[in-house]
């Protein structure tokens, strides 16, 4: 097992709860955020699991380690409300998508082409070590990659090497073999990541499930 954590995760839907219970597990110290400390969710989650809950910032501050998962049309304002001072020096992996379902499905993105929702995390917070990660695949195989057979793969992006290490660490610890694992450089590279999100609701449709990855078929040369 790794070192335990303190580990802040933001956002009480399914993704938060998922990971949040993983990490619990693995024995790190978890406390789930939203934007108030008596979220109904949060305390049925922290009642069931042993984990703690608590308001944005209040998570933040107490964590050594953030992972954003709040839908990605909030993930700005929960960030905000989570507190620069208290997201400064940490490492902070974003698995926020920037859908935007105002106009049904499939979903718009409300960040693409130059710029992405993680880089505008960044800008937010320059002190944070944003890590983008996880975005590309259901929360199921999040915590759980031998639910899809094979080498399927899952790319991460950020600035910062070492906070990249970091996370990488984290998801092996979850099951991802470093094989898998595909740092695509720099955290500019989640443009893509983000917008293979149009691709990815559109397989959903037309499969009805979620639960498939990418597999890179390589040719020579
Ligand atoms: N579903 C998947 O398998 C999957 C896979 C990859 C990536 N993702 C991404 O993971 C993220 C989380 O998805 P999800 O479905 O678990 O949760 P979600 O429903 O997208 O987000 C839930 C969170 O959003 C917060 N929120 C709602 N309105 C807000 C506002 N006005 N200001 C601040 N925060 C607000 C909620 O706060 P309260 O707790 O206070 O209510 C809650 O914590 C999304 O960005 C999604 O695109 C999802």
């Amino acid at each position: 097992m790794n070192t335990p954590l303190r580990v802040a995760v933001l956002g009480t839907g399914t993704v938060g709860q998922v990971l949040a219970t993983r990490l619990v597990e693995l024995g790190h110290q978890v406390t789930l955020g939203s934007r108030t400390a008596d979220n109904p969710k949060a305390q049925a989650w922290a009642a069931q699991t042993g984990g703690r809950h608590a308001n944005f910032a209040q998570a933040a501050a107490a964590a050594e380690l953030v992972i954003n998962a709040v839908s990605g049309v909030h993930s700005l304002a929960a960030l905000e409300a989570a507190g620069a001072q208290n997201l400064a020096g940490k490492v902070l992996v974003d698995v926020s998508n920037p859908l935007d379902f105002s106009g049904g499905f499939p979903p718009t993105l409300s960040v693409c082409g130059d710029d992405s929702l993680a880089e505008q995390i960044q800008r937010a917070h320059p002190e944070a070590r944003v890590v983008k990660a996880l975005n590309t695949l259901a929360n199921p195989i999040m915590v759980q990659p031998s639910l899809v057979p094979g080498e399927h793969i899952l790319p991460i992006c950020g600035d910062d090497a070492e906070a990249k290490a970091q996370v990488a660490a984290l998801l092996e610890s979850f099951g991802w073999r470093s094989s898998q694992l595909l740092d695509l450089g720099p955290l500019s590279q989640a443009r893509g990541t983000e917008a293979w999100l149009l691709l990815w609701t559109r397989l959903y449709g037309v499969l009805g499930t979620g639960m498939f990855n990418l597999v890179l078929a390589r040719g020579e040369g």
